[in-house]
């Protein structure tokens, strides 16, 4: 293939960005993506403060943009994120214990029903785990709901939208020997035991200084995968952008049956939500650079 997506097709997988509803008037932008991916990520439009900003008052504006702008030419939409511990609306971060974890629910509810049948994966939990050597759950409201709040999201998500793949979603999970990475993959594996509905994880994969491209990142794609999920590379950005990098984290997916897709976290570095690392695939200006060839070689 000539594009990053049609590429990525005929092997199986797709390729895909996060968009920003505000940028797609902006014709290069739009120009790129429509030429060169398959799928979508809103990048913050189907967030909870942008989903529901007022309790039980649920705003699609800006995410029917990205979903029908998607939709109407083929892409798919991953959605993201259903239940988070970051970019919650005031009225949620007010709130604790048995009431938050209803709203969480309901919030989970509401906005999978609304979407029901045009989401290709849903990211409904994301980044639950801590930093560190602990293995241990991220503390936040929502942990502090109880320990089996991950599952009833799950379950409230399969409820809502049964033909989604729902998956797990965090970063610094892509080093095998770290136990970030050991913990969630604890977590899929008493999930599969226990028939919790799960069925991807999602690997951010934001690559730099401080969270290096580990050699043992297809290690980490290949366990999971034995674990009966798919696994999706979710928020790809490598600072620097090596050419080099890129096509190997395209191999590693590659050489793994269930890693059916990949996501870039922007179009051009100057989209980055890291700018200044210049990590993404195209320059300011829309021109491919030389990490976009070691993609499209790699595919
Ligand atoms: C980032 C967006 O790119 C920014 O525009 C926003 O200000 C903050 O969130 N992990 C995630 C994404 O799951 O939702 C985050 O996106 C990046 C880290």
């Amino acid at each position: 293939g000539t594009t990053l997506g049609a590429s990525a097709a005929e092997k199986g997988r797709y390729f895909g960005a996060a968009v920003a509803a505000y940028k797609l008037g902006d014709s290069v932008y739009t120009g790129i993506l429509n030429r060169e991916f398959n799928m979508v990520t809103p990048e913050n439009e189907m967030k909870i403060d942008a989903t529901e900003p007022n309790r039980n008052q649920f705003s699609y504006g800006n995410a029917d943009r990205i979903v029908n702008h998607a939709r109407s030419r083929g892409m798919r939409v991953r959605g993201h994120t259903l239940a988070w511990h970051s970019q919650q609306p005031g009225w949620m971060q007010n709130m604790s214990g048995s009431a938050l974890r209803q709203a969480m629910l309901n919030h989970i509810t509401q906005v999978a029903t609304y979407y029901r049948g045009k989401i290709y994966s849903w990211d409904v939990v994301n980044e639950a785990f801590a930093d560190g050597n602990s293995g241990a759950r991220r503390d936040s409201n929502l942990q502090r709901t109880g320990n089996d709040w991950i599952e009833a999201a799950f379950r409230a998500a399969r409820a809502a939208d049964p033909g989604a793949k729902l998956c797990y979603n965090d970063y610094n999970t892509d080093n095998w020997s770290h136990a970030k990475t050991q913990a969630v993959y604890r977590l899929v594996q008493d999930f599969k035991n226990r028939g919790v509905p799960i069925d991807c994880v999602g690997l951010q994969s934001h690559f730099n200084n401080n969270s290096p491209y580990p050699s043992n990142y297809r290690t980490t794609l290949s366990s999971f995968a034995a674990l009966g999920v798919d696994v999706q590379i979710t928020e790809l950005d490598i600072q620097g952008a090596s050419a080099t990098t890129y096509g190997n984290v395209v191999k590693d997916c590659l050489a793994v049956a269930r890693c059916n897709g990949l996501t870039v976290w922007g179009i051009r570095d100057s989209d980055s939500w890291r700018a200044s690392q210049t990590p993404l695939l195209f320059n300011n200006s829309g021109g491919k650079k030389p990490a976009y060839d070691g993609v499209l070689n790699a595919l």
